[in-house]
């Protein structure tokens, strides 16, 4: 059975107060810590890289959930190994070899994960569905915290379940939602086919992580037996 898990956005975070954040949420019992790193040419924005990911791999136990925004992940998929990540996503047009990068970050002990911007058609995961431990659907275009949820990933979602469902992967592959998650649309992502949800303000500007963690959990919960 699956269950749901809360992967709070780091982007979201006080970055002048880092690793009391990544405490904070640890305590307030989320699953996993989503980080977002941006090269300024795949996607309009820049943020971090390695040095960074190590120090947060220093302040917690919990799986570092990696977001890869950049071009050319496949020159970078050890430094992210060696710098503590667990999972490592890449964007299928950031990298012409798709199938190679999925290997190297799991011949490196990494889980692997594709990520789907909105306008990706699910059929770029036709050949390598098999090999990944999460599909990650964005419910924004990449770049930015703070956008608003673009409803059409619902469909995505729920088409991606089926097909994970008729090969068999249900216990092998997660599908993951990322951009404009928040309490209010928590429950329909999850009765969509999700089970994690990357959250960054939803979760950063609210005043009490726990309560807001644990609500998002409890409500994507509730609609969770809806799942094929
Ligand atoms: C956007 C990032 C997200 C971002 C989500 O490119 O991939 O992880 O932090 O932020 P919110 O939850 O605020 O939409
Ligand atoms: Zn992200």
């Amino acid at each position: 059975m699956h269950h749901v898990r809360i992967a709070p956005s780091l982007l979201a975070a006080d970055f002048g107060r880092l690793a009391e954040e990544v405490t904070a949420v640890e305590r307030a019992s989320a699953d996993l810590i989503h980080i977002d790193v941006m090269d300024g040419h795949f996607v309009p924005n820049l943020t971090l890289g390695p040095v960074v990911i190590e120090a947060v791999r220093r302040v917690t136990k919990l799986p570092l959930d990696v977001h890869l925004m950049i071009e050319e992940p496949e020159r970078w998929v050890d430094a992210y190994a060696k710098a503590g990540a667990d999972i490592l996503h890449v964007h299928p047009e950031a990298c012409p070899h798709l199938h190679r990068v999925v290997q190297q970050i799991r011949h490196a002990g990494m889980q692997a994960a594709v990520v789907l911007n909105p306008a990706t058609p699910l059929h770029v995961l036709d050949y390598v569905l098999e090999d990944l431990s999460m599909v990650l659907v964005m419910s924004v275009n990449p770049g930015f915290g703070g956008q608003s949820f673009i409803p059409s990933a619902l469909g995505k979602i729920a088409a991606l379940r089926r097909m994970i469902s008729e090969r068999g992967l249900s216990d092998v592959v997660s599908i993951s939602v990322d951009g404009g998650i928040k309490l209010d649309n928590a429950a329909e992502v999850v009765s969509a086919g999700a089970t994690v949800l990357v959250s960054g303000s939803g979760i950063f500007a609210t005043p009490d992580y726990t309560l807001t963690i644990t609500e998002m959990r409890a409500r994507g919960t509730s609609a969770l037996h809806r799942h094929i």
